[in-house]
């Protein structure tokens, strides 16, 4: 394949980063729905700084079949020109190139200031805040919609804990969501090197989050009926005999970002030239959605998982503060990870035989109508879950994908423009019907009284 600094004007997505591990399976994923009759992707770039390791990303993506004719283009973070030249040809950017708090910022600006929209699969709270903090009034001038972590961080968690919390109906409502993640796989559980390292940097940078939160003028946060609940960081979940501990992800950081722009906007956010039907049917989605404490719990069958996370974690906390253990960190990635990273990234047979199932355990209160003086205890549970394939390069580019389309399918129902969290974007729009069509799905497990199922 050429390299070709195509002249078209206006690509309706460009994916940057496209060479990296993750980028490659998210060409795969978007050219499963390049020129299909019902698709509204009718042309497509790839960009990054090596062109010969990007023509390699598309003939692995398009394999068996011959690698398309699609433009690749030239451009580097390091280069504003560059990503000057692609926000003003393209519709949408799919940003994969990361750790984005070394890379992300420049293309996000570039996006802003050209008013192209952009989605990203980062899982790095900080750079979603300082994103948010730096850019949202001009991306809401420009008409430029940005979103990060369209990515199983975190729209399973958003969109999971949506979910749950539609089935409750009133009075009933939540107080507590718990989200259990189960990675499953017959063969090794294994991430790219790429995640491993945006994991040591945030680790490293969290004084940095800290002071960035406490500069920020504090927001609404959602009413909740009941207490706020005192659950165990670890526990043994006997409905699903797993063992569970709380997991400091993104996942609940950017879900209570949602519920916050949700106590803003209690009717969602109006789209840019949306219809009167669509006006009652965003209002009727967010009246149905009953926000509730939400935290995640990851979770395996075996104690000795529980420990390997935990020794994990240890070594990225005590080694990520100084610059030398960093360096040691991701010199060794697979040493230090338990063999639960690479540098190599996981072979193809470890990404197609692993899969994913979150549960979400909600308690709350049959009749929340009344006050909560006191100590009411919750009398329900409602069970969901959301499952779907391997997290990282399956799920993630299957979720970037779709929420690329909707993009192009209901721009009119969107924001003008703005830096948003996906669920309170995503939320009111098709997208869990489409994860669902593409293998991700959303399933009603159990409805409980405290002494009878419902
Ligand atoms: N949300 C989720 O659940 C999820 C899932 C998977 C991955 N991720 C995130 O995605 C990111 C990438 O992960 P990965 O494993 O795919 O990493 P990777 O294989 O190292 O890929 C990084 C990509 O960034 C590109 N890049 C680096 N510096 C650049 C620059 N100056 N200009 C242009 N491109 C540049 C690389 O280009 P070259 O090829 O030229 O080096 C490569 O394409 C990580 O932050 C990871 O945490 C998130």
């Amino acid at each position: 394949m050429p390299e070709m600094e195509e002249l078209k004007l206006t690509y309706d997505i460009v994916i940057f980063g496209a060479s990296g591990f993750t980028g490659k399976y998210v060409i795969r994923e978007a050219l499963k729905f390049l020129n299909e009759p019902s698709s509204p992707l009718k042309s497509l770039a790839i960009a990054g700084r090596s062109p010969s390791k990007l023509a390699q990303a598309l003939q692995w993506a398009s394999n068996p079949n011959p690698p398309p004719e699609i433009p690749i283009l030239t451009v580097d973070a390091a280069d504003p020109s560059s990503l000057r030249r692609i926000a003003s040809q393209a519709k949408i950017v799919l940003n994969c190139a990361g750790p984005f708090r070394l890379y992300g910022e420049p293309v996000v600006a570039a996006c802003v200031e050209a008013g192209c929209d952009y989605l990203d699969i980062c899982g790095e709270p900080e750079f979603m805040e300082v994103m948010e903090a730096s850019y949202h009034d001009k991306a809401a001038e420009n008409g430029s919609l940005v979103v990060s972590a369209c990515g199983f961080d975190s729209v399973p968690a958003e969109l999971g804990l949506m979910f749950n919390s539609r089935q409750w109906v009133s009075p009933a409502a939540p107080n507590r969501v718990e989200a259990y993640l189960s990675l499953e796989s017959d063969r090794r559980i294994v991430g790219n090197l790429g995640t491993y390292e945006s994991a040591v940097l945030g680790v490293a940078n969290v004084n940095k989050l800290q002071e960035l939160r406490r500069s920020r003028p504090r927001r609404p946060r959602p009413t909740i009926p009941g207490q706020p609940p005192k659950g165990p960081a670890f526990e043994h979940q006997k409905e699903f005999g797993v063992w569970a501990l709380r997991l400091p992800s993104a996942d609940s950081v950017v879900v209570r970002r949602t519920l916050s722009c949700l106590a803003e906007n209690p009717a969602g956010i109006p789209g840019v030239n949306e219809s009167a039907q669509q006006f009652e049917k965003r209002k009727a989605f967010w009246a149905a959605v009953k926000p509730a404490h939400f935290g995640v719990k990851i979770a395996s069958k075996s104690l000795l998982g529980i420990v390997r996370i935990v020794t994990v974690g240890l070594f990225i906390a005590v080694f990520g503060k100084s610059s030398i253990g960093r360096r040691l960190l991701l010199k060794f990635p697979s040493v230090f990870s338990l063999g639960s990273f690479r540098k190599q990234g996981p072979t193809e047979e470890e990404v197609s035989s692993a899969s994913f199932k979150m549960w979400f355990v909600g308690h709350g209160f049959s009749d929340a109508s009344g006050t909560f003086e006191g100590n009411k205890k919750p009398d329900m549970e409602i069970i969901t879950r959301v499952t779907g394939p391997e997290i990282g390069y399956l799920t993630t580019p299957i979720i970037l994908v779709q929420c690329a389309l909707v993009l192009l399918n209901q721009r009119d129902d969107l924001p003008k423009g703005g830096v948003f969290p996906p669920g309170i974007i995503f939320g009111p729009t098709d997208l869990q019907q489409r994860l669902q069509r593409n293998g991700v799905s959303f399933d009603l497990i159990s409805k409980k009284s405290l002494s009878q199922r419902i």
